[in-house]
């Protein structure tokens, strides 16, 4: 059911990039304010998009049990090296994994709209579906006001400056487009393109699926003309917001 693009850009952007195998006490810092957001007592947490493994790893050490699913056999393989405890990482497809838990907690940091709005549904039901009756589910949305203005915008992506990306918006289907090039081969492309939705059209979305939105936690924007992050934008300006679902 997933894109052409999912694996192969995922599977590339690991290997290019030496950070993403670093665990750094950020991860720790990302974990506690989940805990903040979930804002009550849970022990199971399914986190689905897990990439390399490390936010698991810092959400197991608060003393969670976290199953992890992740579709890219490499991010997989890397994030069993040094496993702890609480932590079990399996390679599959959100689509179709077939699980027999639920949860109290569930997370997709950073990832979702990777195809269109029937599937976007379709993993929405999934995640009612894996939610305890009191379960939380926290997903992060990319937010269109922020990607329709970065289109046109380029730069380095990585610290030694040897590649590139360009951000573009497909207006038709609301998505932002990401691409990547080593330098010296930009004919040679990896692209990335990610579902956008307004806060009324996730609700909407979140609606169909059975899920209620009980919190909205706006992320951070890039100020284009100072050049210049800014780690807390408001819900409008945003680059993505992280959302809280539980059962309707
Ligand atoms: C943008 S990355 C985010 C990774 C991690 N959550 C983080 O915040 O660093 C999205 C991840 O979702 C994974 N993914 C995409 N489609 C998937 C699917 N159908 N099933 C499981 N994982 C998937 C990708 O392989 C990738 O590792």
């Amino acid at each position: 059911m997933e894109s052409k693009w999912v694996k192969p850009f995922y599977n590339r952007q690991f290997e290019m990039f030496a950070y993403l195998h670093e665990y750094s006490e950020n991860y720790l810092d990302w974990a506690k304010e989940i805990e903040q957001q979930v804002n009550q007592p849970f022990q199971s947490v399914l986190e689905i998009g897990a990439g390399n493994g490390h936010l698991a790893k810092a959400v197991a050490s608060l003393g969670k049990d976290v199953t992890t699913v992740e579709l890219v056999p490499d991010l997989v393989d890397f994030a069993r090296q040094d496993e702890p405890l609480g932590v079990t990482s399996i390679c599959a497809s959100f689509y179709d994994v077939d699980l027999i838990d639920s949860f109290d907690v569930l997370l997709y940091i950073d990832g979702f709209g990777v195809d269109g709005d029937d599937e976007q549904l379709y993993l929405l039901k999934r995640i009612n579906q894996w939610l305890k009756p009191n379960g939380v589910g926290l997903i992060d949305i990319y937010n269109p006001n922020y990607w329709k203005k970065a289109a046109g915008q380029s730069m380095y992506i990585d610290p030694s400056k040897s590649v590139l990306r360009k951000y573009d918006y497909d207006q038709e289907n609301q998505r932002m487009v990401d691409t990547w090039w080593e330098e010296g081969a930009p004919d040679d492309t990896y692209t990335q393109t990610l579902a956008c939705y307004k806060p009324n059209e996730i609700e909407s979305l979140c609606d169909q699926a059975g899920l209620k939105i009980v919190g909205w936690f706006p992320g951070g924007a890039m100020d284009w003309d100072e050049w210049k992050y800014n780690p807390k934008a408001s819900l409008e300006d945003c680059l993505s917001y992280r959302i809280k679902v539980v059962k309707s």
